[in-house]
């Protein structure tokens, strides 16, 4: 029987290509986003994922017409640049809002469907969850958080035989780079700092991973009959977080700070 799988963020970079490629794998596939995507290679609809109410009437509509949910990739996600101490509470609102509370409210209202189908909820971290990057600290803090919860989730779901994964994926090449927003004042005493911290990460996502690449790895858990309950995409990114688990806390800090951290550059405040 034909799987049905639901990807949030599916109107562009590793959603849109993700959501492609199970779709000409065989599977069902409801790509989900604010904009209205253009294709008729999967089904889609227009939710914002920070919308409880769209979010059930939308699962309702594709139940009634499936009579099955299998699996949820919880992958909408946004990028806020700019230093801590300046990033304004309405900036915090709105990167927590998509990146955690949103995938929260997706599996909420998935639920239901998913105990029917013994189903898989796979949800978008990032490497800089547990690698905490400078002037993207409430990113690191949104991704460190879907971690966490995925980790009490799967305790909590492991009777109804739902299965849970983390995905951490390193640099890819997708719009998130241009999608990432400024904080909205940013301060002298850390701008210099924060434009060459966030031309290095650019470089970084510019020359990273392809999104195709990343939809294999996708496709591969999908199919899994038991999924890890983390998994890094990007050979280079999995040393740097295994190293993260056996380096003093310090030493990985220190590193960070020489690669993002522009320690050197005096504040012109
Ligand atoms: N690219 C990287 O290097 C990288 C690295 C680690 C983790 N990630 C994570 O991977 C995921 C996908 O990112 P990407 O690189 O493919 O970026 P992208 O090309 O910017 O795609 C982001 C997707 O999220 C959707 N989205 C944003 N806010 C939404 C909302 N409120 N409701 C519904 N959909 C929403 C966007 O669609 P609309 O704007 O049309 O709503 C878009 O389809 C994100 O969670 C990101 O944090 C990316």
């Amino acid at each position: 029987m034909q799987k049905v799988v639901i990807i949030t963020g599916a109107s562009s970079g590793i959603g849109f290509d993700t959501a492609k490629l199970l779709a000409e794998k065989g599977y069902i596939v409801y790509g989900i986003a604010r904009s209205k995507i253009e294709t008729d290679l999967f089904f889609s609809k227009q939710v914002d994922v920070t919308q409880a109410d769209q979010l059930m009437k939308a699962f309702k509509e594709i139940y009634d017409k499936e009579k099955q949910i299998d699996i949820i990739i919880n992958n909408a996600g946004m990028g806020i640049s700019g230093s801590i101490e300046y990033t304004d509470e309405s900036d915090i609102i709105d990167i927590f809002n998509v990146n955690f509370n949103g995938l929260h409210y997706v599996i909420q209202k998935a639920l239901p469907y998913l105990r029917e189908s013994k189903g898989k909820i796979i949800n978008v971290g990032s490497v800089a969850g547990p690698l905490s990057i400078p002037f993207q600290g409430f990113y690191s803090a949104s991704k460190a958080a879907v971690e966490t919860y995925t980790q009490a989730l799967a305790i909590e779901l492991k009777p109804m035989h739902i299965q849970v994964c983390t995905v951490l994926p390193g640099d890819i090449k997708t719009n998130f780079t241009k999608n990432r927003r400024k904080n909205k004042n940013e301060s002298l005493l850390y701008k210099e700092r924060v434009d060459q911290s966030i031309g290095v990460m650019a470089k970084d996502e510019e020359n990273g991973m392809s999104s195709q690449y990343a939809a294999k790895v996708f496709l591969k858990l999908v199919k899994k009959k038991r999924m890890p309950l983390s998994k890094t995409i990007g050979f280079k990114y999995k040393i740097f977080i295994l190293l993260n688990k056996v380096l003093p806390k310090r030493f990985v800090v220190w590193i960070i700070g020489k690669l993002y951290g522009f320690t050197n550059i005096k504040n012109k405040g």
